[in-house]
Formats: structure tokens, C-alpha cells, sequence
């Protein structure tokens, strides 16, 4: 065992206590879990008055099973929250993004009075183009501060805006368009992607030959590469946004006035688009954000290293942030656009205090050695959060000690797109936290842990996760499908919210995270389910039967391993199977994105069936492991799956 490990190890077994000085100052002192748990909902509403209402809320919770609405009767407007009533307060000149682009030297300051005529200006540009309030407007955007803008001006407007990760593919952009019945495109030419452009307008231009009702594009010019173009249809952000009025009048809306809708994957092929509104997810954007991350406006130096095609960037880049009126850094590159210590140069020029982002990036800088971040200097950071999947105790060890200069409080902090906001964490100054764990459920929140009859399961025991009250930031739904909604989250345990995902109570009750129990994929902590990727296989003209499974993997959490058979008019001789295997991985890629690419595809003649005919993952995730084979008994064929094993053995790894 390397010595690392051991440390890891030996140091799992630690708990690590706030320091006095953290605890002193924090925003979050001991007494905040008795009072929110007195009465959650009361708590919450006292949570609410850090928004700006134009009517404040007279009803807290109205709950139907499993459909919630909290703060009702209240109104507001997200953008005015996130950027106006700052401004109006005086912050004008407060640093809202310090925006620093893939290129080295590409970087710009926005400050919240640039904000708000930016918003203003785009506001105005999308009414001017038929964009009203309940519409739904789709935005594919690289990370640059237009993203941001064209977000905020949606929720300015009351439409509804549903930002698809730039890295997903035409046709992944076509069914989303579809989906939602979006009208309205927002988009840049292209992108960076260390210091290559990447395209993103002719991605647009081939979903929409499938989305006749899109009535018009608005094209930010990010690369200047050349672009085709659709007269009427077609407009440039800077001919139409920079002509635009520079000021513009907020509508205030119902607090349930749909604020985003966020696709993400489930068990089935089809992604659910997840929608949240305005007020309840707003409150508790910001209350978590605040407790959770420590923020002191004034001197802090936030950076979500997400992208804001995911929840997070919508969460704790743009809405609880903005809502807190504080300064971030924004950054369109990868960890290694411009060398491997771009992130600490970062850190250290911006002199960046809260750094929050996943596992699977924190395992790959800890591989490229703890000599870069120790040349730069990093002693501006105060508090490090960890998202996306479960966090290996070696890697939170690493991240202590290198990044942390073995102070920085830890938070790692669970939720999902369903959830909106932050659920199950540590509170910086108060939590000891142990390397591995999400410790306990935010103040207001309650979840349990049960069986499979659902009955609690006691301290040193495993089981499902369950959310057992409704909360602000809950998802309102799948985006036009409420059937949907109730069978997949709340049929399983009746009457609370199953999150699909395992997770253990230790010995002293702290909560610990297993990973998905359902057939969700975590990659580098992007949610993509086994079916979708079955189901994109199954449609190239040469493959008859898919089955794929999450397979463990030291840097992306989990790879995507798939076992292809192939139809008899495409059998291929074993020389040829290599540019078959390139083209299917390929193929994925086209149909649903880079990120679903297998990292391995065995061609086999068979593949391990039940006597009813179902495909058992379970033993082909045995296969992709190298683990013992489990039960056999119940398979048809019990021959087709050692003949698989040794397919496996016998191929050597497909990847990149
Ligand atoms: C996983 C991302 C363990 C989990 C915000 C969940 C985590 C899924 C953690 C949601 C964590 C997220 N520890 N697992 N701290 N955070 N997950 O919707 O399986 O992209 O169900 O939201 O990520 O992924 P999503």
C-alpha cells in the first residue's frame, strides 16, 4: 500500500474540528440546528426575508403530496434580487465576476453596475425579439459572462430558461429544444477549449432543422469563426443586446413563476427536464450558499469551478451568489487549458477564498503531484467544498493538506438537480468532518436512511436515501410530465422523496454517501444512465443488442463500459473490429456527448440474459470490475458470461 494511502487511511478515522478562530467568526452558529429544526417551515420563512419582495409572503408551505408550493402569494424578481437591489444599495462598484477566459490574458471585470445594464440591455433585446413571460428559452453557451447575462434576463422577463451544457451534441440539443417547446435560442459562434475553438452555432443550426417553432437565434461572437447564417432568424448579440436600451423596468412575479428548467439523465432514455420557480429555490440557494460556503461579501473571493450548464453553476455560481451579492471568479477553461497549474495561478492572482468543485477534478490535479500547487500561493483560501460525487478519503486528505494548507474547513456537500440547493453537508465552524463524509442534513432539511421495507435504519447501518419533508429549493416536477414525476421520486418509499442514491449512517449517526443505487452513471460527476447510452448504441446500423454499465475508475469515479452485439449482416472479422469500436465510441459521442463516450466497448456474440430474457447488468458490471462473478444460477446461458470475462481479459483497454 502506497504511503499515501495509508495516510489516507489512518487519517479516515480522524475527525477534523473546527478551529476556534473558523468558529468564532461563522456565519453559522450551534444554536442554528435546534432553531430551524423547532419548525422547519417557520425557519424557512424567516430564511425568505433575505430576498427582496415586491409583496412579501403572507404563506409559507402548501403541500400536496409530492407536489409543494412555498411562499405562494409572495412576488418578486430573480434578476432585480440578484443584481438590481444591490446597486440600489450602494454595491454598484462591488466586483460581481472577475471573468477569466481559456486563453491565457483573456480575462474581463464586471462589476454589479455592468451587470445590471448588461441584464437590462439583454432584457430589453429579448422582448424586442418575442421573448414574454412563460416562455421557455433555450441557452447553449460557453462559460463566458453573456452566459450569465442571458440567464438573468430569462428570469428578468419571467421565461423560463433551460441551459443545455455546451458539451452535448446537436441532437441532444434538438430533444431539449423539443422538450420544452422552446422558442428562443441564446448562443455564441463557438468556444475555448485549451485554446482550440470549439463549435457551437453550427451545433444550433442542425438541432434546429428538427425545432421548426424556434422563431430566433441571438448569436454572441465569442471566436469569430465564420458561421452560417439565417436571415430573420438569425441575430447577433452585439448588433441587438449593445443597441438595446440600457435600462429596463422588473415585472414582479408569483413566487412559483417557473425560474429554469435543467435536463438531466434517469433510468430511462429520455432525460426529465427538471424544473424549479422562483422564490422558494432562490431562498434556499442563497440560505446555503451563505452557511455552507461562510461568505462575508465584502472580502470574499468565490470560485465554483462548474459549469454553468449543470446545476451547480446555477446554484452556486449564478443564483445563491448573486443573490448574496458577492465576487467570483468565473473560468471558461479546463484545469489544464495553458499548463497544469493554470487553477493556482488563478487562485493566487485573485487571491480566491472559497473553492468549490468535484472529486473527479480534485483526482486528477492530486495525479499531476502537489509540486504545482506548492509553487504557487494559495494562503488566500479559507474554505474548500467538494460536489458531484462521493469524495474518496485520500483525495480529501490530498485536498486538506495541498490545497487547504491543512486548515480549510472541508464542506462536502450533497444534493442534486431535483433538490436545487445543498442538502446534507457540514457547517463550517461547527461540524467536525470526517474525510469522506457528508456529515449531516442542512439546518431545515430532514432525510433517513431505510431499508428496502423502508423502515430507518439504525447507526452502523446502510440503505437508501430519503428526503421525509418537502423543502424550498425542491424540484416543482418533470418539465409536462407529473406522472412522471410522482412514479419516479416518490412511489418507491411512500410519502418521501427517494433520491436514487445510497448511503450509510456510521457509528456516531454522521451520513455518508454510497453512490447511485438505480442505473444512473456518475462520470466525472455528470449524471448519464445506462439506458441512454444503450439506447444510442442500439441506434448505429451495425449493433443488434447493447448493455452498459458504470464501471469504478480512479479519476472520472466511474467509465462507461459497454458489451455491443452486432447484427449478423455486420458481423466483422476480428482485424476489423478495432475501426468498428472507434466508430461506435464515436457515434455515442455524436448522439449524446463527448462525455458519454465509452471508455471501453467489448463485441460479443452473446450477452448474459435471465430465462425471462432480461440482460443482468449486475454480472457484466462483475466483468467490467475483474470481480469474482456473482450468482450464475438464474441465467440462461451461464457460459455466455465467462465467455464475456474472457473477451475482456483478452482485449486490451479502449481508451483515449
Ligand atoms: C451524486 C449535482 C456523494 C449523487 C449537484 C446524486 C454526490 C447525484 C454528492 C446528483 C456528494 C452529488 N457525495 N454523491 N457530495 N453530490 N452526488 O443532479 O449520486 O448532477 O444523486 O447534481 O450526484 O447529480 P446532479
Amino acid at each position: 500500500m502506497s504511503e499515501s494511502k495509508l495516510e489516507a487511511l489512518l487519517d479516515e478515522r480522524r475527525e477534523f474540528p473546527p478551529s476556534k478562530e473558523f468558529a468564532k467568526q461563522a456565519n453559522a452558529q450551534p444554536s442554528i440546528y435546534k432553531e430551524a429544526n423547532a419548525d422547519p417551515v417557520a425557519w424557512w420563512r424567516k430564511q425568505a426575508d433575505r430576498l427582496t419582495w415586491d409583496k412579501a409572503p403572507t404563506k409559507t408551505l402548501e403541500w400536496e403530496l409530492p407536489f409543494a408550493k412555498w411562499f405562494s402569494d409572495g412576488t418578486l424578481n430573480a434578476s432585480v434580487n440578484c443584481v438590481d437591489r444591490h446597486v440600489a444599495n450602494g454595491l454598484g462598484d462591488r466586483v460581481a465576476f472577475h471573468w477569466v477566459g481559456d486563453p491565457e490574458g483573456d480575462k474581463r471585470t464586471i462589476t454589479y453596475s455592468d451587470l445590471l445594464t448588461d441584464v437590462s440591455q439583454a432584457a430589453n433585446a429579448l422582448t424586442s425579439l418575442g421573448v414574454k413571460a412563460g416562455d421557455r428559452v433555450a441557452v447553449y453557451m460557453p462559460m463566458i459572462p453573456e452566459a450569465v447575462v442571458a440567464m438573468l434576463a430569462c428570469a428578468r422577463l419571467g421565461a423560463a430558461h433551460s441551459v443545455v451544457f455546451g458539451g452535448f451534441s446537436a441532437s441532444a440539443l434538438s430533444d431539449r429544444i423539443l422538450d420544452a417547446d422552446c422558442r428562443f435560442v441564446i448562443t455564441a459562434d463557438g468556444g475555448y477549449r485549451r485554446g482550440a475553438v470549439a463549435e457551437l452555432k453550427p451545433q444550433v443550426d442542425e438541432a434546429l432543422t428538427k425545432c421548426p417553432d424556434v422563431k430566433a437565434v441571438l448569436v454572441v461572437k465569442r471566436t469569430g469563426q465564420d458561421v452560417e447564417w439565417m436571415e430573420g432568424r438569425d441575430h447577433w448579440w452585439h448588433d441587438v443586446v449593445a443597441s438595446a436600451p440600457k435600462t429596463h423596468t422588473p415585472e414582479s412575479f408569483p413566487a412559483e413563476q417557473p425560474l429554469y428548467i435543467m435536463y438531466t439523465s434517469g433510468t430511462t432514455a429520455r432525460p426529465k427536464g427538471i424544473f424549479h420557480t422562483t422564490g422558494g429555490y432562490l431562498t434556499q440557494a442563497a440560505t446555503t450558499h451563505n452557511y455552507i460556503f461562510d461568505v462575508k461579501p465584502e472580502t470574499d473571493i468565490c470560485w465554483t469551478a462548474a459549469d454553468i450548464g449543470w446545476v451547480t453553476g446555477h446554484s452556486y455560481i449564478v443564483y445563491g451568489p448573486l443573490t448574496n451579492g458577492v465576487t467570483q471568479v468565473l473560468y471558461e477553461g479546463t484545469p489544464d487549458s495553458g499548463g497544469k497549474d493554470r487553477w493556482w495561478k488563478i487562485i493566487e492572482e485573485y487571491k480566491v477564498t472559497i473553492l468549490y468543485t468535484a472529486p473527479t477534478t480534485i483526482r486528477t490535479l492530486m495525479k499531476w503531484g502537489h509540486a504545482l500547487p506548492q509553487a504557487h500561493d494559495l494562503s488566500s483560501l479559507r474554505l474548500l467544498g467538494s460536489v458531484g460525487e462521493p469524495i474518496n478519503p485520500e483525495a480529501w486528505i490530498w485536498y486538506r493538506k495541498y490545497i487547504g494548507a491543512d486548515t480549510c474547513p472541508i464542506v462536502d456537500t450533497w444534493w442534486q438537480t431535483e433538490t436545487g440547493a445543498i442538502m446534507i453537508t457540514p457547517l463550517p465552524g461547527i461540524t467536525a468532518t470526517k474525510p469522506g463524509a457528508a456529515m449531516t442534513p442542512f439546518p431545515g432539511i430532514s432525510v433517513d436512511i431505510v431499508d428496502n421495507d423502508g423502515k430507518s435504519v439504525g447507526n452502523g447501518e446502510g440503505g437508501y436515501l430519503t428526503i421525509t419533508a418537502p423543502w424550498p429549493s425542491m424540484t416543482r416536477g418533470i418539465w409536462g410530465d407529473p406522472e412522471r414525476f410522482k412514479e419516479t421520486y416518490w412511489s418507491r418509499f411512500p410519502g418521501s422523496y427517494f433520491a436514487g442514491d445510497g448511503a450509510k449512517r456510521d457509528q456516531d449517526g454522521s451520513l455518508w454517501l454510497l453512490g447511485r443505487v438505480d442505473d444512473v452513471m456518475n462520470i466525472s460527476g455528470h449524471r448519464l444512465s445506462t439506458t441512454e447510452v444503450e439506447h444510442a448504441l442500439v441506434g448505429h446500423p451495425a449493433v443488434a443488442e447493447a448493455a452498459v454499465v458504470g464501471a469504478s475508475d480512479d479519476v472520472t469515479g466511474q467509465a462507461i463500459v459497454a458489451f455491443v452485439t452486432l447484427k449478423l449482416s455486420a458481423d466483422v472479422a476480428e482485424k476489423d473490429q478495432g475501426p468498428l469500436v472507434a466508430e461506435l465510441r464515436e457515434h455515442v459521442s455524436v448522439m449524446i456527448s463527448p462525455i458519454a463516450k465509452p471508455r471501453q466497448i467489448i463485441l460479443t456474440p452473446d450477452l448474459p440474459k435471465t430465462r425471462s430474457g432480461k440482460i443482468m447488468r449486475r454480472l457484466l458490471r462483475d466483468v467490467a470490475e475483474h470481480r469474482q462473478l456473482g450468482d450464475v444460477t438464474t441465467l440462461m446461458d451461464p457460459t455466455v458470461v465467462s465467455m464475456i470475462d474472457g473477451l475482456m481479459a483478452q482485449h486490451s483497454s479502449d481508451d483515449d
